[in-house]
């Protein structure tokens, strides 16, 4: 946004397959969740929430495209195991650093997918009882839910396939990606069908 993001990423572009949603389509989206937020919130002093790592791309974009007098506040959660996170059992790594008693709270996703983490995240903040608590999410995977979720302000609904960039990861890498896109066969399975040559 703003930085005219370099047009090739070296190795990392030429892991991806196909773009799915291009830095130009991202800019549009988020400007105009942007707009939706700052009318709905004038005058509340609404505090923004994310999880890490995913959504900070996402989270400094939006808070450029808001308007009105805000703040914003993270958490960092961990899955305990796949069984536990079925579940919707995470570990809190770390909190919101003030009370959000009374507060408009603006809860910001970078995916939904299941709905597991961020239903159990809601039902915690829930019970600190804010004014309001809403969900903005810059992309979704409908098909793989298995909790329903209302998401207030929603960006981008994508197929049932892993994707990276725009703050999303494989094994860590691919957050600096200003579009998102799907990795490659090879990369994402580089073993499957490998001749052994020696
Ligand atoms: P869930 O909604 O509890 O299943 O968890 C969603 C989280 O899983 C997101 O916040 C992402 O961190 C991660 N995630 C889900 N789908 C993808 C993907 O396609 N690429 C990268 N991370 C993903
Ligand atoms: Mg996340």
């Amino acid at each position: 946004m703003n930085f005219h993001p370099p047009t090739a990423y070296g190795h990392l572009s030429e892991a991806i397959s196909q773009i799915l949603v291009t830095p130009e389509q991202l800019e549009a989206k988020v400007r105009e969740l942007g707009e939706r937020i700052s009318q709905d919130y004038e005058d509340k002093n609404p505090l923004l929430i994310g999880v890490l790592k995913g959504v900070f791309p996402f989270m400094a974009d939006l808070v450029r495209m808001i308007t009105i007098p805000h703040e914003v506040d993270f958490m960092a959660v961990s899955s305990y195991s796949r069984e536990t996170r079925r579940q919707g059992l995470v570990r809190l790594e770390k909190d919101l650093g003030e009370s959000i008693r009374g507060r408009h709270v603006l809860f910001v996703e970078d995916m939904i997918d299941t709905g597991l983490t961020l239903s159990y995240l809601l039902r915690n903040l829930r019970s600190r009882e804010p004014a309001t608590l809403e969900v903005c999410a810059i992309f979704n995977k409908p098909q793989r839910r298995l909790i329903d979720i209302p998401i207030k302000y929603k960006g981008f609904d994508l197929p049932d396939k892993f994707v990276v960039g725009y703050g999303l990861d494989y094994r860590e890498q691919y957050r600096n990606l200003p579009f998102v896109g799907l990795l490659k066969a090879e990369v994402l399975h580089p073993n499957k069908n490998k001749k052994d040559v020696s």
